[in-house]
């Protein structure tokens, strides 16, 4: 289904000399109703924009939420654990079982944003325990019993670094085809975010990116250039926080520590909420458009590190023999996207 944008619509977004930009293509990946909600696991390093992630997955019936596993990424991965099993339990969703995966990168030194998101990695918000615990069998053993015992294929959306996904494809090659897709947060077709080459997903470690890249399962790749106009603003948090929730409460005090910061970083007055695009892709069908790129990583030692090399130039494909082997978000209507986040929260306790 197409979105029904046009490539004109990149202009504002794509300030960035692209020599090639890509027609809105029909979607690969599949999509939930309230009749057959998507099965999704989430892997997730929460996190700030996880935590909106999470709640928009928690309080959707298009989305049949089998588990949340987390990974090291802007927090250390026990904290993004607690965090985890917090907020399914702000969100009402004790039932969603969690499970702890990688620490760190499977080669290299561990990379963390806890500038972004605060030492906690929720920034300055306090959660009520839960009364859960992570499963002991660890995030990749969980994914892999889902997969194998789950009715249908399942989709996975990873919204931190690749380190488990590429784990299970390692560890697990014969269920790789029980992965329904694959609808990440990372890369970017233009310019990084942690350096100018990296989206911070990916360069936290783009060995595993490139096993996931490489491995052939069906990819949306839900890069910066998307991700970069599902903006919240103050009104935004004041929504939330108009709510009266304590999911609400929880949400807009996130909204509003990741503006304060970019607000004094960059004077800027928005902030993007990345990994909430790759949940929401999964549940509305026209929300997000996408285009079909070969996405290979750079996993050299150079300035280009952790870089999404994304081509989606048909000549140059057909000239090099290679077909595209994901979908790259490009646009994305900020108003309905909010809507959705506010819409949702007022869905959860
Ligand atoms: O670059 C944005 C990504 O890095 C998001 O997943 C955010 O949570 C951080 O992990
Ligand atoms: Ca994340």
């Amino acid at each position: 289904m197409s979105a029904g944008y046009t490539v004109d619509e990149w202009g504002p977004v794509h300030a960035i000399p692209t020599f090639h930009k890509a027609g809105a293509g029909e979607r690969t990946a599949p999509f939930g109703t309230a009749e057959h909600p998507i099965p999704l696991i989430i892997d997730s390093d929460p996190g700030l924009d996880d935590a909106l992630a999470i709640g928009l997955a928690a309080a959707s019936p298009e989305i049949q939420l089998l588990a949340v596993t987390t990974v090291g990424g802007n927090a250390d991965v026990t904290r993004c654990t607690e965090n985890a099993l917090r907020l399914l339990h702000a969100y009402g969703r004790d039932d969603v079982p969690v499970a702890e995966g990688a620490a760190g990168a499977l080669l290299g030194s561990i990379v963390r944003a806890t500038e972004v998101h605060g030492e906690s990695g929720i920034g300055s918000t306090t959660l009520e325990a839960s009364t859960n615990a992570a499963r002991p069998e660890g995030a990749v053993a969980l994914i892999a019993r889902l997969l194998e015992t789950h009715p249908e294929p399942v989709a996975i959306a990873p919204i931190g670094p690749l380190t488990n996904i590429a784990l299970l494809l390692r560890l697990y090659p014969h269920l790789s085809s029980r992965i329904s897709h694959l609808c990440l947060m990372g890369g970017s077709i233009g310019e990084g975010n942690t350096t100018a080459s990296a989206e911070f997903n990916i360069i936290a470690d783009p060995e595993a990116a490139d096993v996931v890249f490489r491995s052939g399962v069906p990819i949306t790749m839900i890069g910066l250039d998307v991700t970069h106009q599902a903006l919240l603003d103050r009104e935004s948090a004041a929504a939330l926080r108009a709510l009266g929730t304590t999911s609400g409460r929880i949400a807009a005090e996130l909204t509003e520590f990741a503006l304060d910061r970019n607000l004094e970083w960059s004077g800027s007055t928005t902030t993007a909420i990345h990994d909430a695009v790759a949940v929401a892709h999964l549940m509305v069908p026209d929300l997000v458009a996408v285009a079909p790129y070969h996405v290979t990583v750079d996993t050299t030692q150079g300035p280009a590190r952790g870089r999404t090399v994304c081509d989606g130039l048909p000549y140059r494909l057909r000239r090099d023999g290679r077909q595209p082997n994901a979908d790259v978000g490009i646009v994305i209507d900020r108003g309905r996207f909010e809507r959705l986040l506010v819409d949702a929260f007022a869905r959860l306790p």
